[in-house]
């Protein structure tokens, strides 16, 4: 074979047949409730050929083999890794924070009592750490046995992100930079700057690994859980399932926040909708 038609039969290998690409949609749904519409092949196979390239395989069906033969189920778990979006920020949604500050944070004073948040989906941890810097602010008093955050994410490399809790300048927002800064240390000027959350603030929140579609070891009841620009990438029951769980988890007066851009069903009707992307369990 000369290095032309061989170039041409690795191209031809790179193929994702619409049998394949199904089969990987089914597998990802099963596994994390993520779905894949039609359309998406090539977003799919784009991303999957960082997997192959890396695994050293030239064909998707030797990829499919492989994952079929991987016991610890190790290369589901990469291959979810590079088909979700981690997208992330500090403070993102601010209206959020504005109700955690102005509404949530002058009840938990009045009633001195402890506070559990969660937050469900939490990536890189740009989300949990915004909301522990806020409870900081509102609450100085505040120790990590009275606010305790959970958050919680399906993918390790970002949960390794957010532990680590290290943070370009880039990530943080012009908008609430000072606030952002007074809790954050310097920790490399150079040749970029580099931050590290401090400690006091990195104490408040417990990173666990947690599939939202798996049985769920915690108790609750939680204050507020967060699950935001998460559950727009499932279909309508996997929604369903999750919001029903999120409401038996929740105390009485607790409250549900998702992203802006998502909303709950009719179906959700145990909650109460409080204004866009809050809704209060009664
Ligand atoms: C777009 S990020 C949202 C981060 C943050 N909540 C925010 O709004 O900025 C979505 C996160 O959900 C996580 N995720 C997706 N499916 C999940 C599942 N089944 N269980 C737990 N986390 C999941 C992804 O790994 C990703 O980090």
């Amino acid at each position: 074979m000369n290095t032309d038609s061989f170039a041409q039969a690795t191209q031809n290998s790179m193929q994702l047949s619409p049998s394949q690409f199904s089969q990987i949609c089914r597998l990802v749904y099963e596994r994390c409730g993520l779905c894949l519409q039609n359309g998406k092949e090539s977003l799919v196979k784009a991303r999957l050929l960082k997997r192959l390239k890396h695994l050293g395989l030239t064909s998707f069906s030797e990829y499919l083999k492989y994952l079929d033969e991987d016991r610890s189920m190790k290369e589901l778990g990469s291959m979810i890794d590079v088909l979700t979006t981690n997208k992330t920020s500090f403070f993102r949604e601010f209206q959020h924070f504005e109700f955690i500050r102005s509404q949530m944070l002058p009840k938990l004073m009045e009633s001195h009592s402890s506070a559990t948040f969660w937050s469900a989906g939490c990536s890189t941890g740009e989300e949990p750490y915004s909301l522990a810097i806020l409870i900081k602010e509102g609450l100085p008093e505040v120790n990590s046995k009275q606010c305790r955050i959970l958050a919680t994410d399906i993918s390790h490399p970002v949960l390794d992100r957010a532990r680590a809790a290290v943070y370009s300048e880039e990530v943080i927002p012009k908008d609430n930079a000072s606030l952002l800064k007074k809790h954050l240390i310097r920790i490399q000027s150079k040749p970029a700057p580099l931050y590290r959350i401090s400690d006091e603030v990195r104490k408040m929140v417990q990173f666990a690994h947690l599939n939202l579609t798996d049985r769920w070891p915690m108790q609750g009841p939680f204050n507020l859980i967060l699950c935001r620009n998460v559950m727009i990438y499932f279909d309508q029951e996997t929604r369903k399932k999750l919001v029903r769980r999120f409401w038996e988890l929740l105390k009485h007066g607790g409250h549900l926040f998702v992203g802006h851009s998502e909303s709950l069903t009719s179906s959700s009707a145990e909650f109460k909708y409080v204004q866009p992307a809050v809704y209060l369990k009664q």
